[in-house]
C-alpha cells in the first residue's frame, strides 16, 4: 500500500496516511532513545527486527481472540494498520519488580509479582508520562470504569499469553507497556510489542535481552535484539503447522 503524507513523528515510529482514510502505515525507525528521549542513536536494522517481532505478537494474538490493529505488513520495516483513535495511556503489565516499580517503590529488582500488576501511566511526553489513577483518567474522561476494567482484562490476557510464549523460549516476560485505541466504538491493541517496550531476561542467567541493553550500556543492543528474534524464528521452525 503506497503511503502519503506523514502524519505523525514519534521517536521510533514514523505515521503515514495511505489512500485509504481507515489505515496508515507505521515505518518502524532504526531509532532509539531512552530516558524520554534524553538519550538517542541509531542502529541499523533495528526497525526491521522490531516491526517482525511486533507482526508476529499482533498475529498470535489475534489467533487468541485479542482484537489488534494490525493489518498485514508492508515493506521489510513497515506495517499496515487499521487507523485507531489512541488512548493516551500506558498500560504497564508487571510480572516481576524492575525499572521504575523499584525506583519507585521498595520492591526488590526480579521479586515476583503474582498476581502481575497492571499499572496506567498518562502518555504525555512534555509531562514526562506520569502514573495516573483511575479517578483521573475517569475525570478526564478517557475512559469510563467499564471500559478501563475491559482494557486491564485484555492486558492481562495479553500477558499470559506473552508470558507463556517466552517461557517455552527461555525467556522470562518480566514486564511489557501496550497502548490501546478505538476502532468503530471498540477497543483494540495498538501501537506494537517489541524488544523496545518489554523487559526480556534470560530465565537462568538474567541477561537481558531487550532495550535495557541500551539504557544502561549492558552491551550490544543489536545483537540482544537479533538473539530474541532467532529464538522466534527456532520456535517457528519446530512449530510448522
Ligand atoms: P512516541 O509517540 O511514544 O514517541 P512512536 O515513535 O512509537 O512513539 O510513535 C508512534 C505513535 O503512533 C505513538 O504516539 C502511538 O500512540 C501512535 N499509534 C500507534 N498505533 C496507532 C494507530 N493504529 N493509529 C493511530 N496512531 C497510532
Ligand atoms: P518502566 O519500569 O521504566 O516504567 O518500564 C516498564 C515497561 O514499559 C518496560 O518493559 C519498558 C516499557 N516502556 C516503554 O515501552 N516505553 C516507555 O516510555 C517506558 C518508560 C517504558
Ligand atoms: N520510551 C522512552 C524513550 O524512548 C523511555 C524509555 O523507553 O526508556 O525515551
Amino acid at each position: 500500500m503506497a503511503k502519503n503524507e506523514l502524519l505523525y513523528e514519534g521517536k521510533a515510529k514514523s505515521i503515514y496516511g495511505t489512500e485509504n482514510p481507515d489505515e496508515l502505515v507505521a515505518v518502524f525507525r532504526d531509532d532509539i532513545t531512552a530516558f524520554n528521549g534524553e538519550k538517542k542513536d541509531c542502529f541499523s536494522g533495528k526497525g526491521i527486527l522490531n516491526v517482525g517481532v511486533s507482526a508476529f505478537f499482533f498475529s498470535m494474538l489475534e489467533e487468541n481472540g485479542i482484537k489488534t490493529h494490525f493489518i498485514r505488513m508492508g515493506d521489510e520495516r513497515s506495517m499496515v494498520v487499521s487507523k485507531l483513535e489512541m488512548i493516551p495511556l500506558e498500560f504497564v503489565g508487571r510480572n516481576r519488580a524492575a525499572g521504575s516499580l523499584v525506583k519507585k517503590f521498595p520492591f526488590e529488582e526480579g521479586q515476583v509479582l503474582d498476581p502481575p500488576l497492571i499499572i496506567t501511566d498518562y502518555k504525555n511526553d512534555e509531562r514526562g508520562d506520569p502514573p495516573i489513577c483511575d479517578d483521573i483518567i475517569y475525570a478526564l474522561g478517557i475512559l469510563t470504569p467499564e471500559e478501563l476494567g475491559q482494557v486491564r482484562e485484555m492486558t492481562l490476557k495479553i500477558n499470559e499469553i506473552l508470558f507463556e510464549f517466552f517461557d517455552k523460549l527461555g525467556l522470562l516476560l518480566v514486564d511489557f507497556k501496550i497502548e490501546f485505541g478505538r476502532l468503530d466504538g471498540e477497543i483494540v491493541l495498538g501501537d506494537e510489542i517489541s524488544m523496545d517496550s518489554m523487559r526480556l531476561w534470560d530465565k537462568e542467567t538474567g541477561e537481558s535481552f531487550d532495550k535495557d541493553v541500551y539504557r544502561f550500556g549492558k552491551g550490544d543492543v543489536m545483537s540482544a535484539y537479533g538473539r530474541v528474534v532467532e529464538k522466534i524464528e527456532e520456535w517457528k521452525r519446530q512449530n510448522v503447522r
